[in-house]
């Protein structure tokens, strides 16, 4: 049967990946440049007004909005990536996709999720009826709004980012404490899902009840199913133990003819 390896330094990349990946990370950060300078030239200045216009922009709750949306995509995507850790100790998904895709997808959605977190809070520097500042952002307890929970949102924010760069540090620290780390995500989980819940704005609606609920439950079953299979592999390998145990004492006292 074939072996699964995660070891990513298996992976290697042909140097046209690795210039085409560069490319587009020039042109990706030249189209921003360019962006920003076009900006500032007149034409650019209407074009901003008109934008301005078209997505009502200069509305006071615009980026109150961008905040809200955002928040809500990484908590979705915080939510699928922690079914598909879970799916990867505990092989739910091996019938219908190969696991290192699997770890990968995962891998991939935790990073999207960071993502979507840092617009969740960077845009809230820009909001005008709210504006919060760096410190207000970074330091738990602190926020103008709702503080404790908003807090509790910074921590669990702290924790996912320590496991999303523990990827990148398997092979240094050890499968142990990655493993270890990782658990966390747990922790990040629940507290994100706290933070959503008593710190959002739309939780009174019916759809972000349901959202909450259901999400939550789904992760609830699905770590439960992991300790109990955890805990019966444990067993399994005591008894496997014992076995060997019991063999090798049978065999030192086995009389010799
Ligand atoms: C530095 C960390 C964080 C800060 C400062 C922060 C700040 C805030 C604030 C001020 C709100 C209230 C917005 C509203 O009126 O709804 C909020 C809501 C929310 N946040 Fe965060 N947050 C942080 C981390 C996170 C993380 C890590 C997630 C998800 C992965 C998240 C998901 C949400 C969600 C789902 C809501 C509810 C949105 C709504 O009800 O419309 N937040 N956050």
């Amino acid at each position: 049967m074939p072996t699964l390896s995660l070891n990513k330094q298996n992976r290697t990349y042909s140097t046209w990946q690795v210039l085409v990946s560069i490319l587009v990370t020039f042109i990706f950060i030249g189209l921003i440049l360019a962006v920003a300078v076009a900006a500032m030239t007149p034409v650019g200045q209407s074009v901003g007004t008109f934008l301005r216009w078209l997505f009502a922009a200069d509305s006071l709750q615009i980026w109150w909005y961008v905040t809200r949306a955002s928040g809500i995509i990484a908590y979705l995507l915080l939510w699928l990536s922690i079914v598909l850790g879970l799916a990867v100790t505990s092989k739910y998904l091996d019938g219908m996709l190969d696991r290192l895709f699997t770890y990968d997808f995962h891998e991939f959605i935790s990073l999207l999720s960071v993502t979507f977190t840092l617009v969740h809070v960077l845009v809230l520097t820009l909001d005008r009826y709210l504006p919060y500042s760096l410190a207000q952002i970074l330091v738990p307890f602190i926020s103008p709004y709702r503080p404790f929970w908003v807090g509790v949102g910074v921590i669990a924010f702290y924790l996912t980012l320590l496991v999303t760069v523990t990827f990148y540090l398997r092979n240094r620290i050890g499968t142990r404490v990655f493993r270890i780390i990782h658990v966390l995500s747990l922790l990040g989980y629940i507290g994100t899902t706290l933070h959503g819940y008593y710190a959002g704005t739309d939780t009174a609606l019916p759809s972000m009840q349901i959202l909450y609920k259901v999400s939550s439950l789904v992760v609830l079953f699905l770590t439960v199913y992991w300790l109990v299979l955890l805990g019966l592999r444990k067993v399994e390998t005591s008894r496997q133990a014992a076995r060997l145990d019991a063999s090798a004492i049978h065999k030192h006292h086995a009389p010799v003819r």
